[in-house]
C-alpha cells in the first residue's frame, strides 16, 4: 500500500517521502481500516518535527484521525465487522496519511449518518476537544460570553459552533479579512481581526467592560497574555495549544486578584482515563450534527500527493476549518 513516512525529524515538507510499505496486520483490540477520508491536524507537523508529546518509533505514517471503512478486526475485537464506517484517531506509527491505518477498537467510533466520509474525517478530535473544553472543564452556561481564538480554524471552528449551540455569545479573533468572513459564517456573533484591531479593547466594548466568561485558547503567547486582560470575574481560561509557539507563563497574582481561573485541556487524557463520557460525547456530538447545529467546515479536499503542502500550510496558521485527504 501507499504511505507517507517519517523517517528523520524536520519540516513536513521536507521529511515526509511517499512510499510503498506492507497493509498492516491488526494485532488484540486493533481494527484494520480502509482510509476513505484523513484530517489533516496541527499535531502532524509537529509530529514531523518531533516534537509533539507522542514521538513513535522512525519511520512512522502521521495523520492522527480518520473516517474509515472496516476491512479486518483483531483475534479478540468484537462489536466491529468489516464494512463498518467508523471515525477517531489512528493507532501510530500505523497512521491515516496512508491506504490503510490501524486504529483501537475501545476508541473508535460508528460515523455519523449525516456525514459524508471527508465531513466525518475530523469530525472526532474538533468536537470532542470542544465539547470537554467547553463544557466538562469550563462549565460554559447560556447567556455568557465565550471567547475563541483561532476561530477559523480546526478546533477553533468548533468551538464557535458547540459555544452558539450552548447558548454562548461568541466573540472570534482571527488573523485577516478572509478568516474573519469565515468565522462570521460559523455564527460567531462578533468577530476581531487581530491583524487590524485590539481584541481586549472589543472584548470589553461589547461586554460592557465584564469580559469573556470563557476563553477557548487553542494559540498560546500573546492570545493568553492578552485574554487574562479581559477575562471576566469568575472567568475561565481554557488552555488548548500553543500553535503559535509560544508557550505563556501565567502570572498567578493576576489570576488571583481578578479571582479567574487557567484551565488545562488534553482531550486525550480522558480516553485512557474515561472512554464513556468519551463514548456519551460521541452520542451527544452525532444529535447535534444530526440536528443540524454543528457540522465541520471542510475548506479543501485534497489527493493524498498533496500531504506535505497541506500540513507545512496548516502549521504555517493560513488554512481555515479542515483539510481533508482522500486516498
Ligand atoms: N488540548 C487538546 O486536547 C487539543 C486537541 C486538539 C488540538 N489541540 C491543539 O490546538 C491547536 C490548534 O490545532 P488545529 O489543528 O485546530 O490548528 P488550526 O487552529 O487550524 O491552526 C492554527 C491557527 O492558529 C493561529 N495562529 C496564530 N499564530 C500562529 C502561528 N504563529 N503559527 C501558526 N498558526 C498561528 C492561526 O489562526 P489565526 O490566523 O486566525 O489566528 C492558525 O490558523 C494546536 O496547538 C493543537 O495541538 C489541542
Amino acid at each position: 500500500m501507499k504511505a507517507w513516512q517519517v523517517s528523520q525529524y524536520g519540516e513536513p515538507q521536507d521529511v515526509l517521502d511517499l512510499a510503498e510499505v506492507p497493509r498492516p496486520e491488526p494485532g488484540p483490540g486493533q481494527l484494520l481500516v480502509r482510509v476513505l477520508a484523513a484530517a489533516a491536524n496541527f499535531p502532524d507537523a509537529l509530529l514531523c518535527r518531533g516534537t509533539y508529546q507522542v514521538r513513535p518509533p522512525l519511520p512512522f505514517t502521521p495523520g492522527v484521525e480518520l473516517c474509515g471503512e472496516v476491512v479486518a478486526v483483531g483475534p479478540d475485537v468484537t462489536g466491529f465487522s468489516p464494512g463498518d464506517r467508523v471515525i477517531g484517531g489512528s493507532l501510530l506509527p500505523s497512521g491515516a496519511f496512508a491506504e490503510y491505518a490501524l486504529m483501537g477498537a475501545a476508541l473508535t467510533m460508528p460515523a455519523p449518518a449525516g456525514l459524508g466520509d471527508a465531513e466525518a474525517a475530523p469530525f472526532h478530535i474538533t468536537y470532542q476537544t470542544g465539547w470537554f473544553g467547553l463544557h466538562r472543564r469550563a462549565g460554559l452556561t447560556a447567556g455568557e460570553t465565550l471567547l475563541v481564538h483561532a476561530a477559523a480554524g480546526g478546533v477553533g471552528s468548533g468551538a464557535v459552533q458547540l459555544g452558539k449551540a450552548a447558548g454562548a455569545r461568541v466573540i472570534g479573533v482571527v488573523g485577516g479579512p478572509e478568516k474573519a468572513a469565515v468565522a462570521r459564517d460559523l455564527g460567531a456573533d462578533v468577530v476581531v481581526d487581530r491583524h487590524s484591531e485590539d481584541f481586549v479593547a472589543v472584548v470589553k466594548d461589547v461586554t460592557g467592560g465584564r469580559g469573556a466568561d470563557v476563553v477557548y485558547d487553542p494559540v498560546g503567547g500573546d492570545a493568553f497574555r492578552r485574554s487574562t486582560k479581559c477575562i471576566a470575574f469568575e472567568g475561565r481560561i481554557l488552555v488548548v495549544g500553543f500553535a503559535s509557539g509560544d508557550i505563556p507563563s501565567a502570572a498567578l497574582n493576576h489570576a488571583l486578584v481578578k479571582n479567574y481561573s487557567i484551565v488545562g485541556l488534553h482531550w486525550g487524557l480522558y480516553q485512557q482515563r474515561d472512554p464513556g463520557s468519551v463514548r456519551d460525547c460521541h452520542a451527544e456530538l452525532t444529535r447535534l450534527a444530526a440536528a443540524g447545529a454543528i457540522r465541520p467546515l471542510i475548506s479543501e479536499r485534497l489527493p493524498l500527493a498533496d500531504v506535505p503542502d497541506g500540513i507545512r500550510r496548516l502549521a504555517d496558521g493560513s488554512t481555515t476549518g479542515r483539510i481533508v485527504f482522500l486516498p
